[in-house]
This record gives C-alpha cells, structure tokens and sequence, in this order.
C-alpha cells in the first residue's frame, strides 16, 4: 500500500497546511474546497489565511506541480477530511454540526475506489467517524467498509485528530505526536503509513472512539483549568485578594500549577470542543459543563466591573458620565495574533461600547481597522499612548508589547487588568 496521490477536503488553518506538506514531501496533493476564491488562490500559489511561512511553501508546491486546488475531488489514493466542526446555532445545548462532513463525504463518495483510506481530522464528537464510515456505505453499497467488513474491508477508515497551534502550525504538524484511532487495527495501520511522509513525532495507535475524545479531553482539561483560574479571580476581586500574587504564591507548591485567568475563553477550539462532550453526556459531564459555564459568564464579569468602576469615578466627581473615557487594550482572542473570531475581548469590548455608546476607544496592535460591531457602536482604534490617558484602560490581552509595561495612573483613572500584564508605578 503506498499513498502517493492524497486528497485534502477543506483548505483552511489546518487542511491547506496539511496538503502544502504533504506536497512538499512530493505527494502529488489535490485540495478541495467550496471555496472557489480559495482555490483560485492557490492556484496561483498564493494563500487566503494567515500562518506564518504558509505563503511559500504553497508558492513551491503549486510551481513544483504537487500541489492543485479544487472544488470538486478526484480519484485518490488517500482522502483527508478537514472541514469545520461548530455547534448548531439557535439549537439547545449546543449539539455538533457535522454537516459539513457529511457535505464532504457526499462529495468524495463518487470518487472512492477499493484500497482508498479515508481519514478525519475534524475535531468530533464521539461516534462521528463511524457515523461518517456509515454516510459512505450508503452512497457506495458497492464498496465495503469496516463496520460491516472488519478487517476485509476496501475502505480503511481512521479518525487522526489535529492538535497544532495557530502561528506555529507547520512546525506543529510535522513535530507533535500524532494520535491515529483507526476503526480496524489495519486502518490504523495505512494511517500510520499516510503520515509518516511528513510526522516525525511519534504516531500513536488506538480506536476511532478513543482518538475522538481524545481531542476533546485535551481541549475541556485546558478549559476547566482556565475556568478554575477565572474563578479564583472573581473570587479575588471580592475579597480584595491580588490573584496573580496568589496563584504566584499556591504555585509555590510542588504539585499545584494553576493557570493564568484572563477575560474568558475564546476561539474555535477550547470553548467548542467540551460542549461535544456535554452535548454526548449531559448527565454525566456536570464539571465540564461548569467550566464552560464560567468561562462563558466571565465577559459580563468583566463588563460589571467596568460598570463599576466607572460608577466609581463619577460618583467621586473625578469625571461625569458625558466625559467618562473607557480604552480597552486587545481584541484578539488571545496573544500576539490577528484573529478576531470568537474573541472574549472582542465580545467585552462591545458590550462596554453598547452600555457607554461614544465612549470606547481600543487598542490592536494587530489590526488595521475595526470590526463593523464595534464602529457601529462608535468605537475608535487609537495608539497606546492615547489609551492609557482614558479614565477606564480595561486590558483585555496580553499581547508581548505590553508584558513591561509599567504606568503611573492619574486619581481620575482605573485600571482593569484582565492578564496580569500592567505593572502600576
Ligand atoms: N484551526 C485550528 O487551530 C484547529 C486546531 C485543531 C483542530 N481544528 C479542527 O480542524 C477542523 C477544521 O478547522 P479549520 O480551522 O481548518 O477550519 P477553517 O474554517 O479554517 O477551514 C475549513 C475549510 O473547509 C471548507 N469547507 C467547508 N465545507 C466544505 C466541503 N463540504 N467541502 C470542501 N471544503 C469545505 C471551508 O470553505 C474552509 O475553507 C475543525 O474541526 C477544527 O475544530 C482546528
């Protein structure tokens, strides 16, 4: 069995970085997407998302031939799906949408062929790789899959989760260790020999059901510490208690290490994936449901206490409520990048410019304008040094610039430092 001929279905964060290094490792590399802009894109050899190197190395690949894109597949001998995996919208307790597999899987039907592997990267719900094996029976019961045919099957099927880290993602792909959960032992196995054209890590084995939650409990152990973290410091704020001296001081402890707190959890990956494991277990899963609970509510926190300060101020005559000023430094949804979506200070930043419409000015260093929901709410893009006058400066995320960052604060103002960052002379 070899795979020279791969198929990569979804050409965003993770899919286009996995067909451009397989392409590099000269696999002849077809990618599909429905986004026919994208594909036009890289059909030029340029690229529609922004992953440091990503741009040349599909530049090489696309003028050395291993790479095409397209929006329609083509026989292959490995087919690897990477579409999105987000929750219904406007549906209680958030249940995945695994729509856009099975849109994925009613495309590359037609195309499979006896002997093909396929394998899911999308991050799952537990059962949704057999659940795939099944929407590909059904549009192909001349074909036989593992839940039907075990070991004898024509179609090898595996679920390869993706762990890498945006911004450092081909270094991540090619060094992290790989948990490969084939349905048979044998579909492991032709995974293995698929990534190990690039995968220097270690490819470890298991079942489909196991590297699915696998995933998951990664993502819902970061996001109950994180949650346990934000806790403590509302806590903390209640009881006059410097959080980061306290955690600096418990961490002491040879067996504690409590994380960072912050404005909340953002991002497609953390405050997704444990709602799969709530929405499998709703009975079952009562911590996990808490802290996604808690990191969820902490942006109201955040905003109460802007709230408060604000009151604070007018009510000591230091500004009235026509002139107050509130700046709030970062809006991505975490340090040194430029990614807005499901970003909590993005979230908190709007609902303080909601609440004190014309008075909101904001910080991104990242950034060239705005999003539409914050100039609509009269928000302002300004400089650090003109934030740091406002009689509010809510720091959101902890971009590297401001990590030493020390400031002398006048009586009219406050500081709300959500990450620690700003030391106060
Ligand atoms: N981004 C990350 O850091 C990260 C990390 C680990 C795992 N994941 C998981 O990987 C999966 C993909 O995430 P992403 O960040 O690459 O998403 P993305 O939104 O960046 O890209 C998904 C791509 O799939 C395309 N697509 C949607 N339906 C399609 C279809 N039927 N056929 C072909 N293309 C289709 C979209 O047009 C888009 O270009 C998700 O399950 C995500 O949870 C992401």
């Amino acid at each position: 069995m070899s795979f020279e001929n791969i198929v990569v279905v979804g050409l965003g964060y993770i899919g286009l970085p996995t067909a451009a290094v397989f392409a590099s490792r000269k696999k002849r590399v077809l990618g599909v997407d429905i986004n026919a802009d994208a594909v036009n894109l890289i059909n030029q050899g340029e690229v529609h998302i922004v992953e440091p190197d990503l741009d040349m190395l599909v530049h090489a690949a696309v003028s050395e031939g291993y790479l095409r894109a397209s929006t329609e597949p083509e026989p292959a001998d490995a087919f690897l799906i990477a579409v999105p995996t987000p929750f219904k919208t406007g549906v209680a307790g958030h249940e995945p949408d695994l729509a856009y597999i099975q849109a994925a899987c009613d495309s590359i039907a037609p195309v499979l062929q006896k002997g093909n592997l396929v394998v899911l990267e999308s991050t799952s719900p537990v059962g949704a790789t057999e659940q795939m094996a099944g929407w590909l029976a059904k549009a192909r019961p001349d074909l036989s899959f593992p839940q039907n045919s075990g070991e004898d099957s024509d179609i090898r099927i595996a679920h390869c989760p993706e762990r890498v880290l945006p911004g450092h993602i081909l270094r991540e792909l090619v060094h992290n260790d790989r948990v490969i959960g084939g349905m048979t032992p044998r579909c492991s196995e032709a995974a293995v020999l698929l990534y190990q054209a690039f995968v220097e890590g270690e490819c470890i084995l298991t079942n489909a059901r196991t590297a699915e939650m696998c995933k998951l409990t990664e993502n819902s152990f970061r996001d109950t510490n994180i949650a346990f973290a934000n806790e403590l410091s509302i806590i903390c704020d209640k009881q006059n208690i410097d959080v980061w001296e306290l955690i600096r001081l418990a961490n002491r402890h040879p067996r504690v290490n409590i994380l960072q707190p912050g404005p909340g959890v953002g991002g497609h990956c953390i405050a997704v994936d444990p709602w799969f494991i709530v929405s499998g277990n709703p009975d079952e899963a009562r911590l996990i449901r808490a802290a996604r609970e808690v990191n969820d509510k902490k942006p109201d926190w955040v905003c109460s206490k802007v709230n408060e300060l604000a009151g604070e101020l007018i009510n000591g005559g230091q500004t009235t409520r026509e002139a107050v000023s509130i700046a709030c430094l970062g809006l991505s949804f975490k340090a040194d990048i430029d990614d807005l979506r499901e970003s909590p200070a993005l979230k908190i930043a709007e609902m303080i410019a909601e609440l004190h419409p014309g008075k909101v000015i904001a910080v991104e260093p990242h950034i060239e304008a705005l999003p539409s929901q914050l100039t609509d709410r009269g928000v302002r893009l300004t400089n650090l040094d003109e934030a740091l006058q406002a009689n509010i400066v809510v720091l959101l995320v902890d971009h590297k610039e401001w990590k030493s960052l020390s400031v002398s604060f006048g009586i009219h103002q406050r500081l709300l430092d959500t990450r620690g960052v700003i030391a106060q002379s």
